[in-house]
């Protein structure tokens, strides 16, 4: 039975800390620098909690750093400097290789949460997909079987997987929403509302939850409309970059259209 300590209450510590609790897994302690967010986890979990990194709980079996990627090596110097034996330490970033924990643990893996995730909203983590990776196998299965405790979809990637993963997470979820700032622009400046558009995003995203996103296109690219198009891309010479943008997209759907 694991005994967790969560380094980092910010937008994934807050999610996972919660869901750890609300599954009965013993959570012993949190850890947040700013002792607002600390204390809010805390309250929310009954869990003791530090702002201090020397003064973590060094009785836990798993320690998880959900801390910024940048930071990761830096905490985990911190905490090598106390006595641990077969404890095991994880990051829960997609983007970076868990070999930044090698030179400092000697059980060390990844726990990465496949979900866009903000303290601010409420997420079903059963629906989060976990993405375990660790280099001895019996580690491997720990963080298996925790996630499957929190979750319905756990999955063993690799470092080399969990990269790809992340670029394809780019696309769909950084991108998309770029796209969306765009239209959410563009229609601001013609004081019209988003509202307009919210249904269209949510229908296109839940058609991909029983379709391939390719047999799902629609719009002027794929059906050839280039007369369309031609007024488009007269439209957006007052949007420099969202005309590149679109000539970019336009000639991705379908190679075949004049973009200039
Ligand atoms: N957000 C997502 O959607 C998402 C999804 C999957 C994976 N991830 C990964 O999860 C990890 C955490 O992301 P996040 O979005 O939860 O980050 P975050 O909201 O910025 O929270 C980071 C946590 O680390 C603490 N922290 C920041 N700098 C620190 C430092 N120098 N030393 C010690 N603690 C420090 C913060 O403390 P204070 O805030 O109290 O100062 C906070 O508790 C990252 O590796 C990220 O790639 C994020």
């Amino acid at each position: 039975v694991e005994k967790i300590v969560l380094i980092g209450a910010g937008n994934v510590g807050y999610h996972l800390g919660r869901r750890l609790v609300e599954r009965g897994i013993e959570l012993r302690q949190v850890f947040s620098r700013t002792i607002e967010h600390a204390r809010k986890l805390s309250r929310q979990t009954g869990v003791a909690f530090t702002t201090k990194l020397q003064d973590i709980d060094d009785g836990g079996s798993l320690y998880i750093l959900a801390v910024p990627d940048a930071v990761i090596g830096e905490v985990a110097r911190v905490l090598c400097k106390k006595k641990w034996s077969d404890t095991l330490f994880v990051h829960t970033s997609g983007a970076t290789p868990s070999g930044v924990l090698k030179p400092y643990f000697s059980h060390y893996g990844v726990f990465y949460p496949l979900q866009t995730f903000s303290a601010s909203r409420e997420i079903d983590f059963s629906k989060v997909p976990i993405c375990v990776d660790a280099p001895h196998p019996e580690d491997k299965d720990r963080l298996y079987a925790l996630g499957a405790q929190l979750s319905e979809q756990v999955y063993r990637i690799d470092d080399r997987q969990r990269s790809v993963l992340h670029v394809a997470a780019v696309f769909v979820n950084n991108f998309t929403n770029a796209l969306f700032e765009v239209g959410h622009d563009i229609l601001q400046k013609e004081d019209l509302s988003f509202d307009l558009l919210r249904p269209l995003i949510l229908e296109t995203a839940e058609k991909v939850q029983k379709h391939s996103p390719g047999q799902m296109q629609t719009g002027p690219a794929i059906r050839g409309d280039q007369n369309t198009i031609d007024r488009h891309l007269a439209y957006l010479e007052m949007f420099p970059d969202y005309r590149r943008l679109y000539q970019t997209l336009t000639r991705h759907i379908n190679p075949e259209i004049r973009i200039d």
